[in-house]
């Protein structure tokens, strides 16, 4: 690609950067005396994204990004596809929607995640007069809808790796317009028709609220409060995140906060909605990867598509379509090569700057003894931050001396989520002295889209 000249200024400033002064706030670290497991390429899930023909994105495109997590319900099927609630024939429409994505993640192994309530058909496009379950005390309809979904599940054998996620966004009434209490009993009476079901052969996830756990969330300190005396824990721990400020660690240990109080277990976390449109470019795209591989989070990439043709295609943000139909990546996508393809070996301990801006995830492959920590901003913000690599004869290297970085860098096209980007710029290699066992280099984010990865052998 022909470089900007924003881009151009970046390649100059960070091949003739020494180090620059160190601000707290302003500065990631990487500690590669930390090895914190192998790499499972937790980011790579989508929501929605899948079309609902077989095969119409060709599999490397899956292949190529480690695709492990899908989560969808036939949302916003035109009708006659508008789920349960306009009865039999639009519930089996949209199941045939579900049945098709499942295949597609099962083709690669991927998990499915099944969104009762998109089924159900609370997809934003309800009517407001539409029907809730268990409204004036009558559980009939949930319960039919339970039936037939448990039935149709078994008949078209789909309980492999699949999980099933109660509701979606419950404490935004766009996705449930009744009171908490309502839900609750939703979820405890749900909990039990699943697990007598199918045991924990099917999963269940909860409570997938827009807001993450905090010592403040209310509603997040009731649902964890009547799922321990309900005896009704999911399997998966779930919440979204979305949009400018907060953080994993501190969300997890909201999350924990509540476990103490109820004594609920530990289990798997899954940010299954994460990153607006917005959030989804390269900086962002590696400020969340760097966020959920560090508390060992899986996560699915949010789809800003609206209605069936976009929501349900294009790998949630992920390719761009021709007029002839021929799928390619975009910019975004390249990050999501780079961590699945390049970033072998085991993975090691960041930290992100404590303006929670400039986060950074890194490995060290010790077979080809390549080094390599991708690094981004969190869009919206721009300026200047630093990037300290520690403990660098933890991997073999002098603790002072001269280390040559080579740079890459995930650009976006000029249509920054349908634009075409078949690979990320070599920037060049540059040579930089270290003492203390310690390299800090400055991190230019002058746009609001740019990821950078360093690499370096050893
Ligand atoms: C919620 O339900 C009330 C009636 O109970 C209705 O007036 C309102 O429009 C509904 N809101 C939404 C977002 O559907
Ligand atoms: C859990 O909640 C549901 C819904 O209120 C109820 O039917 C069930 O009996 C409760 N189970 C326990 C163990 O409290
Ligand atoms: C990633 O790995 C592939 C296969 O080894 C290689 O061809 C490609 O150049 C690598 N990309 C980067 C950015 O290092
Ligand atoms: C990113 O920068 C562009 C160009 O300056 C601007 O139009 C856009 O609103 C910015 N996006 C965000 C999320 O700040």
């Amino acid at each position: 690609m022909r470089w900007t000249l924003t881009q151009a200024l970046a390649f100059l400033q960070l091949a003739s950067a020494s180090s620059l002064q160190t601000r707290d706030t302003v500065t990631a670290q990487v500690n590669f005396n930390q090895n914190t497991g192998w790499p499972q390429h937790l980011a790579s899930g989508l929501l929605y994204g899948v079309p609902d023909t077989v095969n119409q994105v060709p599999v490397q495109f899956f292949e190529d990004i480690g695709y492990n997590y899908e989560r969808a319900g036939g949302s916003q099927l035109p009708a006659p596809g508008r789920g349960w609630i306009f009865g039999v024939t639009e519930y089996q429409n949209r199941f045939n929607s579900v049945l098709s994505n499942y295949i597609t993640a099962r083709e690669f192994d991927a998990t499915f995640i099944l969104l009762l309530s998109d089924l159900w058909g609370a997809d934003l496009t309800q009517p407001s007069n539409a029907p809730w379950p268990g409204d004036n005390g009558d559980w009939s309809m949930w319960d039919g809808y339970l039936n037939q979904l448990i039935s149709d599940i078994k008949s078209h054998q789909i309980s492999t790796k699949l999980v099933i996620d109660i509701w979606n966004e419950p404490e935004a009434s766009a996705f449930w317009n009744r009171t908490q209490t309502q839900y609750l009993q939703m979820w405890g009476r749900t909990y039990y028709k699943l697990r007598n079901a199918f045991g924990t052969t099917v999963q269940i996830s909860g409570p997938s609220t827009a807001n993450a756990p905090s010592q403040s969330n209310s509603w997040f300190q009731a649902w964890a409060q009547f799922v321990g005396s309900n005896q009704s824990v999911p399997d998966q721990y779930t919440w979204h995140m979305e949009g400018g400020s907060g953080d994993l660690v501190s969300s997890q240990a909201g999350l924990d906060y509540f476990r103490g109080l109820y004594g609920l277990p530990a289990r798997l976390i899954n940010i299954n909605e994460y990153a607006t449109q917005n959030e989804q470019v390269p900086a962002g795209s590696a400020w969340f990867i760097s966020q959920l591989e560090r508390i060992n989070a899986n996560g699915c990439r949010g789809s800003w598509g609206w209605g069936e043709t976009n929501l349900h295609n294009y790998m949630s943000g992920l390719l761009g379509e021709t007029s002839t139909g021929t799928y390619y990546p975009n910019g975004d996508y390249q990050v999501y090569k780079y961590y699945y393809r390049n970033m072998t070996g085991y993975r090691v301990g960041t930290l992100p700057s404590s303006d929670l801006k400039l986060d950074a995830y890194a490995t060290v492959d010790t077979n080809s003894r390549v080094a390599r920590v991708l690094f981004g901003v969190r869009p919206s913000a721009t300026g200047t931050w630093n990037l300290q690599m520690n403990s660098l004869s933890s991997i073999g290297l002098p603790s002072s001396g001269t280390l040559n970085i080579r740079t890459w860098g995930f650009f976006v096209a000029s249509d920054v989520h349908f634009g075409e980007v078949d690979a990320p710029t070599y920037l060049g290699t540059a040579a930089h002295s270290y003492s203390g066992n310690t390299l800090t280099l400055p991190v230019f984010q002058n746009d609001n889209t740019t990821a950078f990865a360093f690499e370096f052998s050893f």
